[in-house]
């Protein structure tokens, strides 16, 4: 995968644990285009790759902004570039990636956000108002001090409805009158955690909107339950190297074939980037990545190795 080495030229505090990030080329030469809703992968020097998206206007050239929030959680790359990484530092970035289109086709685009998954809205929102598309942003956040860009959002008065936990109590937003409110033809967006994601999906479905125009962005792995493949080994078939393996209980599609010499393309190793996918000629996949449209999963015409198994016996693999 090609790569580019990126200047950190300002750091931004945009919130209580969120660190807004500045990232240009060294000799200012213009960027690769990316669309909104777009994220680049960044290699970090502790040996950790982690995406994230880009949250400002897709038509600039000559920057990539971030804004990365500190989990309790963390598994080292936002600590990482919260606790390491200053102005003038340089980071090694992946292209930039498209998983979380926006359907320019849409009679109004429905976001909704839950804390840090308001990033890829920013880029969605700044390509919305530069091509005169029809928005309304439901921003959910636990208390105000968490909340980032909202500096930027307030220059968009009605359209953005802010959600604070800790003024609602125990109450819940009101998802459903959020999207009965949309006319027909909207697509729906959401990027946030896995409850609000379901909550989102479910309902989406009870007002009768079409799954195709309802689109998701999961930025953590582990939010979708495995189906019924278990963790059973079961074989792999590649049908153009040639070759037969059987992938053990605990162990993944690719780091059997690493295993056995085969060093394929990868970047996250979590079912969240799609770096890894593989084109599947005959089996079932049990899908356990986060990328793939439902759709997608039911096709079984491909699979993200690093992470997804096999109700089936056996895969067979163009490979
Ligand atoms: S490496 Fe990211 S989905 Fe497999």
């Amino acid at each position: 995968m090609t790569t580019m080495e990126l200047v950190v030229t300002r750091t931004t505090r945009e919130a209580e644990g969120v660190r807004g990030f500045d990232l240009r080329r060294a000799d200012a030469t213009p960027l690769p285009v990316f669309t909104a809703g777009a994220h680049i992968d960044l290699h970090l020097p502790n040996g950790l790759t982690r995406q994230y998206s880009l949250l400002n206007d897709p038509r600039e050239r000559h920057r990539y902004c971030l804004g990365i929030s500190l989990p309790a959680d963390s598994r080292g790359g936002s600590r990482y570039l919260h606790e390491h990484v200053k102005a003038g530092d340089r980071l090694t970035a992946g292209q930039p990636r498209s998983l979380f289109a926006i359907d320019a086709a849409a009679a109004e685009h429905v976001f909704i956000a839950g804390g840090i998954g308001i990033t890829p809205f920013m880029s969605m929102i700044r390509w919305c108002e530069a091509h005169g598309q029809r928005w309304r942003l439901l921003y959910c956040v636990r208390s105000r001090a968490r909340a980032a860009f909202l500096w930027d959002l307030a220059a968009y008065h009605e359209r953005v409805l802010l959600y604070v936990d800790e003024d609602a109590g125990e109450g819940h937003p009101d998802l459903r009158g959020f999207l009965s409110d949309a006319p027909a033809a909207s697509h729906v967006y959401c990027c946030g955690p896995a409850p609000q994601m379901q909550a989102v999906a479910a309902a989406a479905a009870g007002l009768g909107i079409d799954a195709g125009a309802v689109h998701f962005e999961r930025f953590s792995a582990g939010q979708l339950a495995p189906t019924d493949g278990g963790d059973r080994p079961f074989d792999i078939v590649l049908q153009r190297h040639g070759g037969h393996f059987t992938v053990p209980p605990g162990a993944t599609i690719l780091e059997t074939l690493e295993r056995n010499g085969l060093s394929m393309p990868f970047s996250c190793r979590e079912g969240l980037c799609r770096a890894c996918e593989v084109p599947m000629l005959a089996g079932k996949a049990d899908h356990r990545d986060s990328v793939l449209s439902q759709a997608e999963r039911n096709a079984h015409t491909s699979i993200m190795p690093c992470i997804s198994r096999a109700v089936s016996g056996e895969l067979v693999l163009d490979i």
